[in-house]
């Protein structure tokens, strides 16, 4: 397994839209595998394959509290969502340090296939429901901070590009 390089923020590859998986197989698995040990050694509790530059519709989560409960969803669907709505507070791998308010779902019906390539079906309430239909907006190029005012956007823009000038000076 791999630790990969997980693109920041307003990185424009963030925006790229993902293709279905057509197979689940070696090279997915392989992918999955690294996907989870990036996730887990950034203490992270979800990732789309979107924030590793792979531009297939592949997301890894662990919302457990035990961080022992890799969830693997490839191809995933929302084939229901509650009328309910909830705010929650989030943040993301390829935004650090930022945390911000989003309203969601407050519960969900998912679909889609395992490591295995085997159909699975689930609801989600709480942060995984959070957590699914976040990650699921990368899968459409899409980051949290979208959903917030453009004011706050351009702050976390700006923030971002100076924090990443300064590590690059510092490297
Ligand atoms: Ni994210």
């Amino acid at each position: 397994m791999a630790r990969l390089n997980i693109l920041r923020y307003p990185d424009p590859r963030l925006h790229t839209v993902a293709r279905p998986v057509a197979v689940v197989d070696e090279r997915i698995r392989r992918l999955v595998d690294d996907m989870l040990e990036t996730m887990y050694g950034a203490d992270g509790v979800g990732l789309a394959a979107t924030q590793v530059d792979v531009h297939e519709r592949v997301i890894v989560m662990d919302t457990s509290e035990s961080r022992d409960r890799p969830l693997v969803l490839v191809n995933p669907e929302l084939v229901a969502r509650s009328d309910e709505m909830a705010v929650a507070e989030e943040g993301c791998l390829s935004v650090p340090q930022i945390y911000d308010r989003v309203e969601r779902h407050a519960r969900v019906s998912v679909r889609a296939l395992d490591r295995d390539g085997r159909g699975l079906e689930f609801d989600a309430d709480g942060l995984t429901a959070v957590c699914v239909q976040h990650e699921m907006d990368h899968l459409v190029g899409k980051v949290f901070v979208e959903y917030l005012s453009a004011f706050k956007r351009e702050r976390i823009r700006t923030k971002m590009l100076k924090r990443t000038r300064e590590e690059q000076r510092s490297a």
